[in-house]
C-alpha cells in the first residue's frame, strides 16, 4: 500500500468515527468527536499580536471540541509567511511535515499539490458534510483536476488604506475627503509631507510587494491586473511603466526604516498618529480593536484610490500534509476549522470574514461588515503578495525585483526584472 493509500484509509477510518458528531449528537459545541486523541503541530505564522489572538480564539474551540488532541504551536513569526514558508518548504523536503500547514487558496496552493506535498482531502468533505459549508467560488479556487486539498479559514482583503483621522487634520486635511485616483490620493499625501508627517507608513520587503500589488490594481483595472497573471497584460508595456511611477512616488513617501519593520510596526505608525495612511491586509483591523480604537472615530479603513468596488481576495487554507504523522488529529483540526463555531471565534477575532456561509457574522465589527458586503458585490482580484495570484517561484522573484528597487531606486531596471520575471514564470 501506498503512503498515499495508507493517510487516506487512515483519515476515512478517524472520519467513520467523527461522523455522528459531525452530524450532531450530544455535543454542544457543534462538531468533533471529543474521543480522538493525540496531537497536532499547527504550523502558521500566526506567531504574535492581533493574529496570535485570532489563532487563540480557534485553539479555544479546538479545545472544546477535541478536549484530548494536544493542539502544537509551529509558528514562525514573520507577517506574510516571509520567514515560515522557507522552513515549511525545507521540512517538506526532509519528510518531517507538520500536523498541517497553513497555505493560501489558488497559486500558492496548487504549489504544494504539484510538489506531491499534500494530500487529496475530497472524501473528507463529503464524509464530514464541510462542502455544503464554503460557497462554490471559494471551493474551486482549493480545487485541482477535481479534488479538494484544503480547508480555508477565512477571506481577507488586500486592497485597503487604513487612515489616522487626527493625523490628517493636523496636515490640514479633511478626513472625510474621498479619493477617487491614486493622483487625487497622492496630491495629499504631499501635504501630509509638508506638514512633517510619514505621509504612507510601510514595512519590509513583502509589505512593499502588497504596496504594488493594489497600485497594479489601481491603475490597470481589474482586468489589467488579472491579465498580468496569464500574460495578456505586458510587463513591459506602458501600462505597467505608468504604474510603477505611481509606485515609486508612493515608495517616495514612506518611511525610512521600512526595512527593520513588519507589518504590525507599520500599522502602529498609523494607530499612533505618526504616519497618515497606511496600506494593509485587513488583518490590521484586528490591531486597531485590540487597542481599543474606533472606526471612523479614530481611524478610517477604505479601499485603495482606483480600486473602489474591487475587492482584492486571499483566503488562508489547512492542508493534510503527505506523511504527517497522525492524520486522525490533523482531521480533528481541519473539522474545528471548517465548523461554523471554529470559524466564528476565528474570524471575529482575526479581522477577517469567514469562509463557511453558517458562520453567524451578526457581532462582528463594524468594519468586517464592510468587508463582507464588498465580498458579496465587488469585483474579486487575486492578491499577488498572499499566495492567490501566482505560484511562490514568481512571487519570490517578483520580492527580489521590488527589494532590489527599494535599495536602488532604479524603476526602469524595476520593470525590466519584472518583465524577466513573469518571462521565466509563463515561458
Ligand atoms: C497573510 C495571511 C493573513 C495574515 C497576513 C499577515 O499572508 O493570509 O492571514 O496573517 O499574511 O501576516
Amino acid at each position: 500500500m501506498t503512503r498515499t493509500r495508507r493517510v487516506v484509509t487512515a483519515i476515512v477510518a478517524a472520519g467513520a468515527l467523527m461522523a455522528p458528531m459531525a452530524c450532531g449528537d450530544d455535543d454542544d459545541n457543534g462538531g468533533g468527536s471529543g474521543s480522538a486523541s493525540g496531537k497536532v503541530e499547527v504550523f502558521t505564522w500566526w506567531a504574535e499580536g492581533s493574529e496570535k489572538a485570532g489563532l487563540d480564539a480557534l485553539v479555544e474551540v479546538f479545545n472544546d471540541q477535541y478536549p484530548d488532541i494536544e493542539f502544537v504551536n509551529g509558528a514562525v513569526a514573520g507577517g506574510a509567511g516571509s520567514d515560515a514558508k522557507n522552513v515549511l518548504a525545507s521540512r517538506l523536503q526532509t519528510n518531517d511535515p507538520p500536523g498541517t500547514f497553513q497555505a493560501h487558496a489558488g497559486a500558492e496552493l496548487t504549489d504544494y499539490i504539484e510538489q506531491g506535498q499534500i494530500e487529496d482531502i475530497s472524501g473528507l468533505y463529503e464524509e464530514n458534510g464541510w462542502t455544503d459549508y464554503f460557497p462554490e467560488p471559494l471551493l474551486e479556487r482549493l480545487t485541482v483536476d477535481g479534488a479538494i486539498y484544503s480547508v480555508p479559514s477565512n477571506i481577507h482583503r488586500a486592497n485597503v488604506v487604513w487612515a489616522n483621522p487626527a493625523a490628517l487634520e493636523k496636515a490640514g486635511l479633511d478626513p472625510a475627503a474621498e479619493y477617487e485616483t491614486l493622483d487625487d490620493w497622492i496630491a495629499d499625501l504631499e501635504k501630509v509631507e509638508d506638514a512633517g508627517l510619514i505621509p504612507l507608513s510601510i514595512a519590509t520587503d513583502w509589505t512593499q510587494v502588497h504596496l504594488l500589488e493594489t497600485v497594479l490594481l489601481a491603475d490597470l483595472g481589474v482586468e489589467g491586473y488579472n491579465g498580468l497573471w496569464d500574460g495578456t497584460t505586458d510587463w513591459a508595456g506602458d501600462d505597467v511603466k505608468e504604474a510603477l511611477a505611481d509606485y515609486d512616488t508612493l515608495m517616495g513617501m514612506t518611511n525610512q526604516d521600512r526595512q527593520s519593520l513588519d507589518w504590525p510596526d507599520a500599522t502602529q505608525l498609523v494607530i499612533d498618529g505618526d504616519a497618515a495612511f497606511n496600506v494593509m491586509g485587513d488583518w490590521a483591523v484586528a490591531a486597531f480593536e485590540e487597542q481599543g480604537k474606533v472606526l471612523d472615530t479614530d481611524y478610517l479603513a477604505y479601499p485603495v484610490p482606483g480600486t473602489q468596488g474591487v475587492f482584492d481576495f486571499l483566503a488562508d487554507s489547512f492542508t493534510m500534509p503527505v506523511g504527517t504523522p497522525e492524520p486522525d488529529s490533523t482531521e480533528a483540526w481541519l473539522d474545528t476549522l471548517a465548523s461554523p463555531e471554529g470559524q466564528e471565534a476565528f474570524n471575529k477575532a482575526k479581522g477577517s470574514i469567514p469562509a463557511n456561509v453558517e458562520a453567524d457574522t451578526s457581532d462582528f465589527g463594524p468594519y468586517q461588515q464592510t468587508a463582507i458586503e464588498s465580498y458579496a458585490q465587488d469585483d474579486i482580484a487575486s492578491s499577488l503578495a498572499h499566495g492567490a495570484a501566482a505560484p511562490i517561484s514568481w512571487l519570490t522573484d517578483i520580492t527580489s525585483a521590488v527589494a532590489k528597487y527599494g535599495s536602488t531606486g532604479d524603476v526602469d531596471g524595476m520593470q525590466s526584472d519584472l518583465a524577466a520575471a513573469a518571462e521565466k514564470a509563463l515561458g
